[in-house]
This record gives structure tokens, C-alpha cells and sequence, in this order.
């Protein structure tokens, strides 16, 4: 019996990085799925070849931890460029896990995601739940944020995580790729070292926390006006945590005058940045020029899903 399962990208709008310290932070799914294929076969097997640890450590990762059956033949596909900031280690740990739990039982999403975060967590080193939740759930995501109902919790020694569905209005993001592939651990590692040796980083860290808080209520109020200004902010401060490049600055930069805000989203260092907009194609062009690669995205995506069974 052969699974097929996908899995969306996400962005994140405000509190990355501070999530990991258990500030709150928003993301949205985005329209890029990654897809996997599970079939029982006489060999492990990874898009035809022998899982290379290397090369597929997230897979590894989860076929030792998760998987006490017979060997797999797995097929794996992404519309999401990898090291992008948008998520694609995320959605790829989402579909396999999920394939893997549909193959055997059922989909319980809020085991999903604890699965999902063990495995970027293993890998990673140190991680928040933020990218595989949104993967997992589809749709807006708020973490840390008092008073909302939990979809589920998730901790891990100091910190624990609280995740809940947001109501995302109609509104436009353009999201800017710099061609810069970027891995997430050594960026989370480079902001935990600079939060242990700066007076200021904390400060830095809770200013982050501070503006999601103001983020989400604007969000609530449908006032883009002002989650744009906080957006800006935003890049701002993960500037100052040393998380932003030439390129990311010089791709918000060429965004901003057609925009209410822009900013990095994910671990930055390359990867990619958004942009609210009212005038979509302007800042899709201005980043042309600056030599990212735009594409306008689509919020109100699905989480995980099994598409074939
Ligand atoms: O760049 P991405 O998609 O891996 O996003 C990482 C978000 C961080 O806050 C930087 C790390 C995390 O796990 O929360």
C-alpha cells in the first residue's frame, strides 16, 4: 500500500529567532508543498538511491526514530528551494512523518507536530516548533500568544511552546528569494552565542517579542497599515542580531517604497525576505532588479495532508 502526503512552506511574519527563546512569533503556510511517497519495498530506499546520511539527514533521522517496519521506497518532491527561510526542512519532516503515522494507524496532527520538531530539532541542534507547526496545521499560526486556545503545546527542557490558529485577513505578501542558500543551525547558534555575550541582545530578543504582541493585534484589527510599520521594525532589530546580509537588506530595501513593511523571514544570512504590499507588481519588480527572484504567495494553505492512500 503505497501513502502519498504533502505538506505547505510557510513564512514567518514577525519572531523569528526570538521564538527560539520562547518569545512569541506568527507564520503563515504558504503555497509551496513538498510531497512525499511511502511504499513498502524489499530495500530502504530515498528517490531510487540508498538514504544517504549526508545528503538526507532529516529522513534519516525520522526512519530511525519513527519507523519500526520493513523497508521503505520513498519518493520526495518540493516546490520549496531549500536553506530559502520558507520552510522546506519543515514540510519535508511534516509529510514524512505524517506518511509514516498514516501508514501505520493514522494522522494525529498533534502528534505530528511533536514528531516533525523532534526531527528539525534533532538535526538542527536547536530549533522552535514555529516552521513544522505551521506545517502541520496550514493556515496562520501564532506561537506564545496569551489567551488563544492551543492546537497543541510542545516542550523541551526550559522553554515550551504554545500553538493556536489566527484569523489571517485578505491581504498580499511578495515574498523575495536571494539565491543565497542559507542552513537554519548555524544562524539559531550564532544568535544564542551573541544572546550569552551582549548586555543587549536580550533586550534585542524581548523588543522582537514585544512587537509580535502589537503584530498580532493589528492582524485582529485588520489594520495592515500598522503590521507593515511593525514588519519593518522587526528587520530592524534582526539586524542588529547580526541575522540579515547585503542581499536580504538590498532585496527590503528595493520593496519598501512599494510596500507597508518588509522584512527577512526565517533564519536569514540569504534565504528570503516579504513584503506587504498593496502594489504587488512594483515590488515584485523592484526586487527583480535587485536580483532576488519575487513571486507573489498565497496564504490559507492546508497543512499536512494525505493526498493518496
Ligand atoms: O529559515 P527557516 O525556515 O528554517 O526558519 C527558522 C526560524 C527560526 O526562528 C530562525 C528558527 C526556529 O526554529 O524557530
Amino acid at each position: 500500500m503505497a501513502i502519498t502526503t504533502s505538506a505547505p512552506g510557510k513564512l514567518i511574519l514577525l519572531g523569528e529567532h526570538a521564538v527560539v527563546f520562547g518569545k512569541p512569533a506568527i507564520a503563515l503556510a504558504i503555497n509551496r508543498r513538498f510531497r512525499c511517497r511511502v511504499e513498502p519495498s524489499e530495500a530502504m530506499r530515498v528517490n531510487g538511491r540508498e538514504i544517504d546520511p549526508a545528503k538526507h539527514p532529516y529522513t534519516r533521522f525520522i526512519i530511525d526514530e519513527q519507523w519500526e517496519g520493513g523497508p521503505l521506497d520513498i519518493s520526495m518532491d518540493s516546490e520549496i528551494p531549500s536553506g530559502s527561510g520558507l520552510g522546506s526542512s519543515a514540510a519535508l519532516c511534516a509529510s514524512l512523518s505524517g506518511a509514516l503515522m498514516a501508514m501505520s494507524g493514522g494522522l494525529d496532527l498533534a502528534e505530528c507536530a511533536r514528531r516533525s520538531f523532534s526531527a528539525e530539532l534533532g538535526v538542527q541542534g536547536s530549533a522552535s516548533p514555529i516552521d513544522t507547526s505551521a506545517a502541520v496545521s496550514g493556515g496562520g499560526i501564532a506561537v506564545n500568544l496569551e489567551g488563544q486556545d492551543p492546537l497543541w503545546e510542545i516542550s523541551r527542557g526550559e522553554r515550551s511552546w504554545s500553538i493556536g490558529a489566527i484569523e489571517v485577513p485578505e491581504m498580499t505578501l511578495v515574498v523575495g528569494y536571494t539565491g543565497v542558500n542559507a542552513p537554519t543551525g548555524p544562524l539559531v547558534a550564532k544568535v544564542a552565542r551573541y544572546r550569552e555575550s551582549n548586555i543587549f541582545a536580550r533586550d534585542v530578543i524581548d523588543e522582537i517579542g514585544d512587537l509580535t504582541l502589537e503584530g498580532a493585534k493589528a492582524l485582529e484589527a485588520g489594520d495592515l497599515p500598522r503590521l507593515g510599520e511593525l514588519m519593518t521594525a522587526n528587520h530592524k532589530l534582526l539586524s542588529i542580531l547580526g541575522v540579515s546580509c547585503r542581499e536580504l537588506d538590498r532585496l527590503v530595501q528595493a520593496a519598501l517604497p512599494h510596500s507597508l513593511g518588509a522584512k527577512l523571514t526565517g533564519a536569514g544570512g540569504g534565504g528570503s525576505m516579504v513584503a506587504l504590499t498593496e502594489s504587488p507588481q512594483q515590488a515584485c519588480e523592484a526586487i527583480r532588479r535587485q536580483g532576488g527572484v519575487p513571486f507573489i504567495v498565497r496564504t490559507g494553505e492546508p497543512g499536512v495532508t494525505v493526498d493518496e492512500a
